[in-house]
């Protein structure tokens, strides 16, 4: 079974909301899904196994949460190349951080990104549910592929 590591930040809780949904969807297209706070993991060891990794963190201040930046340092000690990779958050008008984070993965992790980060404002307004439950089942069909 296709196994996907979706670890967040958030400050406010709409990243986390985002995370809750992304997971549900790619629960919804088969795979087994690790739903986590990045403050729970403590050793690069724990990304190992997956076959996916979907990072997030809200934008602050034109940039993404510091625990994020720290953990984005562990996943480079963890061999990640190739394994299929997402990104997204929550933000208010710039998002700067989701698109630091998809390519960080991208180039510093050398992991084989889906098309596009998944931005989101709220997971309340527009449509965001479904958006991140899809993002949640491109990113199986992508590990799948
Ligand atoms: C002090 C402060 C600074 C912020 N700076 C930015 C910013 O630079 N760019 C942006 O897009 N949103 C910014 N936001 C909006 C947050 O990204 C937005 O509220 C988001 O939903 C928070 O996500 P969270 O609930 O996961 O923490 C800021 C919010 C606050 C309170």
């Amino acid at each position: 079974m296709t196994k996907i590591l979706i670890a967040y930040e958030s400050r406010k809780g709409e990243t986390t909301a985002i995370a809750t949904y992304l997971a549900e969807g790619a629960r919804m297209a088969g795979a087994q899904v690790d739903l986590k706070n990045i403050k729970e993991i403590k050793n690069e060891s724990e990304l190992s196994g997956y076959d996916a990794l979907v990072l997030g963190s809200p934008t602050y201040h034109a940039d993404m949460m510091n625990g994020m930046k720290t953990f984005l340092f562990l996943a480079e000690k963890a061999d990640l190349a190739g394994k299929t990779g997402g990104a997204f958050g929550a933000y208010g008008w710039s998002g700067e951080s989701i698109d630091r984070i998809y390519d960080t993965m991208k180039n510093i992790l050398q992991m084989t990104m889906v098309t596009e980060p998944l931005r989101l404002k709220s997971s309340k307004a527009g449509g965001g549910i479904s958006m991140a439950q899809d993002y949640g089942k491109l990113i199986v069909e992508k590990a799948n592929s």
